[in-house]
């Protein structure tokens, strides 16, 4: 779909989101052990107001890792909120901000999870989107099995 011909008004300000992202990152806990992944991320405009999320990740050795998808919504100026499904039983509901300044945009969100009854333990996350030109930095930090709030991941990803 062409994004300028169908951007509901209330998304501009996550249009330099749109289209696919890909790029390596690596992953830290204090309860496991650190590892390194590729990530790609697609944001989607389907005509409506709100973009399709989905996310993948690959081993270095190139086996599938987490993936997730979800909604990302704009319902107000400077207000972000990512409605996100994960495959290991939890569901995030992000609140936070989307800030556009120059040739930058920011979206941090901080989320309430619920999890399905065999789901690990996760309390809260933490997700930030730092969007410059064709470079995009995630960082993600959350409170699970028992750790208090602790970054988990960080990857640097180029627009396809
Ligand atoms: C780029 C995306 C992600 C990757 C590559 C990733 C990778 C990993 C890996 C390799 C582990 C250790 C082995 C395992 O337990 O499977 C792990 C543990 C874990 N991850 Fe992630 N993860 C990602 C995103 C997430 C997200 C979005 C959440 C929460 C919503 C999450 C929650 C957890 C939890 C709760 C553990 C278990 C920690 C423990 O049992 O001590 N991860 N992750």
């Amino acid at each position: 779909m062409d994004p300028a011909s169908t951007l509901a008004p209330n998304l501009t300000p996550l249009a330099a989101l749109l289209g696919t992202w890909k790029g390596d990152g690596a992953g830290t806990y204090p309860t496991i052990d650190d590892f390194s992944y590729t990530e790609e991320l697609t944001f989607t405009d389907v005509g409506k107001p709100f973009l399709h999320y989905i996310q993948r990740t690959w081993a270095p050795n190139g086996s599938p890792m987490h993936t997730e998808t979800g909604y990302l919504r704009a319902p107000r100026d400077g207000v972000a909120e990512f409605v996100l499904a994960q495959p290991t039983g939890q569901t995030e509901l992000g609140e936070g901000t989307v800030v556009a300044e120059a040739d930058t945009v920011v979206l941090e969100f901080d989320s309430r999870v619920v999890g399905s009854a065999t789901a690990k333990e996760v309390v809260t996350t933490r997700r930030r989107y730092e969007i410059a030109g064709d470079r995009l930095v995630t960082t993600f930090a959350m409170a699970a099995v028992g750790v208090p709030l602790t970054h988990h991941l960080r990857a640097e990803l180029r627009r396809l």
